[in-house]
């Protein structure tokens, strides 16, 4: 067994001071919106990344985790943070970030235990991200809010780590919880938790491809985005009225899709809000469906393998509907489901997917028989 495996206690050789947590996150709607000023719709998923601490007075900083390579431990000292294009990155960015803040951190010990799935769209990064803020605001009490480690956890994958994402996983590790849809204005950080109805529960089925946030892919829409709000005049594309369709559609290819979706996806929130309220699952699921048709054929960050989940999941009966969740090329599909029937779609979608050769299908959420 290497060291990281053990415990704590076994690593480090002494306990524990502290034991801070973060949950990984689904997105039900509202994707690709984060980084142009609009809404979204994620929930925290069951799976969570896990940090004990204990401080140290010598300014050095360890880590390790059981979730790299069987296992790993490295160090830095505290204020000597620099990119090493590792995991370690993302503990560098957070204590980082607080510096620049202000904030006098110390050195530390830190073990990192995570059950949210990398390269699968649900934001193992801003789980652990956020974990770590927590944990080292409870250490040092910190007088930030959850909004401000939300921004600190942000600050530290855009800025230090040099993801270009937008803010809604931050906000969904540290404000989220299972029970209810957090109601998102990425622009403003205004939030709202939204009740899920009891007659449904989620099944998240990863596709096995799994995706690069960091990649070109990601970058490259977010550029489009960008240079379609410039050609529309407005900072954001939050900012262009869907009833600016004729100017949308005026725009060149491919800023004239990119743009569609950005705009419609929006109000596919707002609508997936207000069914929520209602309890309108047929409308919610038939705007799952419509965000996924706008990321398959206008955004154009799906791929077939994924495609065919949505497609198979979709088929099953007591399925109110299926899309792709996260930033896309690869990763997992959420589909809404009539509680109690989540494990058997899941069995059923998996099953279909696996005919297909060398392809696997895991059921992250709602495997369990209820
Ligand atoms: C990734 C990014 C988020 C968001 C989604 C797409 O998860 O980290 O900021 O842009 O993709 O909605």
């Amino acid at each position: 067994m290497t060291a990281a495996a053990l415990g704590f206690e076994a690593v480090f050789g002494r306990p524990a001071a502290l034991v801070a947590e973060a949950p990984g996150r689904v997105n039900l709607i509202g994707e690709h919106t984060d980084y142009n000023g609009g809404y979204a719709l994620p929930t925290a998923i069951p799976q969570k990344t896990r940090i004990e601490m204990a401080p140290r007075d010598d300014g050095l900083i360890r880590v390790a985790t059981a979730n790299v390579g069987g296992g790993a431990q490295l160090s830095y000292r505290a204020g000597e943070e620099a990119r090493r294009g590792l995991w370690l990155d993302y503990v560098q960015g957070i204590t980082a970030v607080l510096r620049d803040r202000g904030v006098a951190v110390p050195g530390f010990d830190a073990r990192i235990a995570s059950t949210v799935p990398l390269g699968s769209g649900l934001s193992s990064s801003a789980s652990l991200l956020v974990a770590l803020a927590r944990g080292l605001r409870a250490m040092l009490a910190l007088p930030i809010d959850d909004v401000e480690i939300a921004r600190i956890a942000h600050a530290a994958e855009h800025d230090f780590v040099g993801a270009p994402v937008g803010r809604m996983d931050q906000m969904a590790a540290s404000l989220a919880d299972e029970s209810t849809a957090l109601f998102l204005d990425t622009r403003t950080l205004a939030f709202e938790r939204v009740p899920l109805p009891a007659e449904v529960e989620l099944l998240v089925v990863d596709s096995g491809v799994a995706h690069q946030h960091a990649s070109g892919d990601y970058k490259t829409r977010r550029a489009e985005c960008e240079r379609a709000a410039e050609a529309l005049g407005v900072p954001q594309l939050r900012d262009v009225d869907a009833a600016a369709e004729q100017r949308i559609a005026s725009l060149p290819p491919p800023l004239d899709r990119r743009a569609r979706h950005v705009v419609t996806e929006n109000v596919r929130v707002l609508a997936a809000v207000a069914a929520l309220r209602a309890g309108d699952l047929v409308r919610l699921g038939a705007l799952f469906d419509a965000s996924h048709r706008s990321m398959r054929d206008d955004f154009e960050v799906s791929v077939p393998a994924v495609d065919d989940l949505v497609e198979s999941a979709r088929a099953q009966p007591d399925v109110f509907g299926a899309r792709l969740t996260g930033g896309g090329f690869g990763g997992a599909i959420v589909a809404l489901v009539k509680r109690g029937s989540a494990a058997k779609v899941g069995r059923a979608v998996a099953d279909a997917y696996a005919r297909t050769p060398g392809r696997r299908a895991t059921v992250l959420v709602g495997g369990a028989v209820s």
